[in-house]
């Protein structure tokens, strides 16, 4: 077992130490005049010596269950491939009509809506002190290739759900609450993931490349932007930068994307960091020729050379001295894609993870070395090998992370400390906000497959501590 793996698994001893170096919030809230409010919503009786909520009357936060189950299932149906897939590709006429749907529901829950230049979508519900910088939500609703119906879109409908549950029972936020559809999580279109949160967290060098930025159709960004009803008169996407403190607070509801709540029987994870991921593109190229005609020893395949490469990524990745080090080749392209052709280019897209970001950095440099002398070995050039992102970890906010944890707790329903190992929006909005996650189980840890599933209980139980955590922070 190596050094990294037992670091991760004492971390929820050292975030307990942590966290209790943070005064409780009901002690925070002790002298406050809007905790009447706080108390007014919950339903719940005061506990004067301590003031916290007990869930003694859950039924003030009823959470719609079949009506956020029917918006799943319709906006489901925004897609490319038949159900049970889902394949909601950037700025798509099926992308386009899921955010209508979105908007429509966040009109019809009595959001102001705002979307800015890239397509971030912003539905926000004013607080009675609506100067005060606002509590934040939000996920995404783009889908990969034949993927599910529940990654990203539980944390936006569920946020939508959420904000209904506190209306209905009365409750009124001191801070705005916003709601944020994040544009293109995914990477599939630009080969970027987390587009709109990355430029909402100011990436300038991001900016300025997706003016000049194709898809696999040649098709610009800003062209597709266009089509899609942004980006209208300007180039420039600087307008979407957020500022530092824009937000007091961003929770982001998700499903796990792993199996360890389901086998372990609990409800709500708490997340504490989410790991650093990276991706590259590489090109091999080769003179290409007759599959019959050339002999063996006169090829310079890049298609060998390519699949060379990816077991060295392999090997790279597992003995990297930690099982946290993932690496996938998710997109390998053979030219010009003929049986009776040497392929005369291959082009890879390598995905490689760490929580630690250091393993996964010599892991990139092993990649990078294996990459070179393959092309020398097999006589074919190594013409890209491109590091697209390389970005670092993220954290969660200690006072965040407690809020979810007195939500969970509140609402009696089990947690546990987990390392996002999936990448979230939330990995960018913590450079500009104090940030944290909730996860809920999900069917055998499926997910990127159209076998992902969320039961209605844990979305009903996630959408509960969702709710009951913006309340909490939007009284701070
Ligand atoms: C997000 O979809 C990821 O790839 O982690
Ligand atoms: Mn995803
Ligand atoms: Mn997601």
């Amino acid at each position: 077992m190596s050094w990294k793996f037992s670091v991760s698994h004492s971390l929820p001893l050292f975030l307990l130490l942590f966290l209790y170096s943070f005064p409780l919030i009901s002690t925070q809230q002790n002298d406050d005049p809007t905790f009447k409010t706080m108390h007014d919503f919950s339903g719940y009786p005061v506990d004067k010596s301590s003031y916290t909520f007990t869930p003694s009357n859950s039924s003030s936060l009823s959470v719609d269950i079949q009506a956020l189950q029917k918006q799943i299932d319709e906006l489901s149906t925004f897609s490319d491939t038949p159900a049970p897939s889902v394949t909601r590709i950037l700025y798509t006429e099926n992308d386009v009509l899921a955010r209508r749907y979105v908007k429509n529901l966040m009109g019809l829950t009595g959001l102001s809506v705002t979307e800015d230049v890239v397509g971030n979508i912003f539905g926000r519900w004013d607080g009675y002190e609506p100067e005060l910088t606002a509590v934040a939500t939000g996920s995404h609703i783009d889908a990969i290739p034949y993927s599910g119906k529940y990654d990203g879109v539980v944390g936006v409908l569920g946020a939508i759900e959420a904000i209904n549950a506190l209306k209905r029972s009365g409750f009124k936020p001191k801070r705005s609450l916003e709601i944020i559809l994040f544009t293109s999580e995914e990477p599939t279109r630009f080969g970027i993931g987390c587009l709109g949160s990355r430029l909402l967290a100011g990436g300038e060098a991001l900016a300025e490349a997706l003016k000049t930025t194709v898809d696999g159709q040649n098709i610009s960004f800003l062209e597709a932007a266009r089509s899609a009803g942004y980006a209208r008169d300007e180039d420039d996407l600087s307008s979407v930068f957020l500022k530092n403190d824009s937000y007091s607070a961003f929770v982001e509801l998700h499903i796990e994307q792993a199996p360890i709540l389901e086998e372990e029987g609990i409800s709500i994870g708490v997340v504490t960091n989410i790991a650093a991921p990276a991706s590259i593109k590489v090109d091999f190229e080769g003179n290409g020729g007759h599959a019959g005609g050339v002999l063996m020893p006169d090829r310079n395949d890049a298609g060998l050379a390519a699949a060379e490469l990816m077991l060295a990524i392999e090997k790279h990745v597992t003995e990297s001295g930690s099982l946290d080090t993932v690496g996938t080749v998710g997109i390998l392209e053979l030219y010009p894609g003929a049986i009776n052709s040497i392929p005369s280019k291959a082009h890879l897209e390598i995905d490689v993870r760490d929580i630690e970001e250091s393993f996964r950095n010599a892991v990139i440099n092993k990649i990078h070395k294996a990459a070179k002398s393959i092309a020398k070995k097999r006589k074919v050039t190594l013409s890209e090998f491109k590091i697209i992102n390389q970005d670092p970890l993220a954290h969660s906010n200690g006072s965040l992370i407690k809020a979810v944890v007195d939500a969970s707790d509140e609402l009696n329903l089990t947690y546990k400390y987990m390392i996002s190992r999936a990448y979230h929006d939330s990995l960018f909005m913590a450079r500009i906000s104090p940030m944290g996650m909730i996860f809920i189980p999900c069917y055998k840890g499926y997910s990127h497959k159209p076998e992902e599933y969320a039961s209605p209980q844990d979305i009903e139980n996630g959408v509960k501590v969702l709710a009951l955590t913006l309340a909490k922070l939007s009284l701070r």
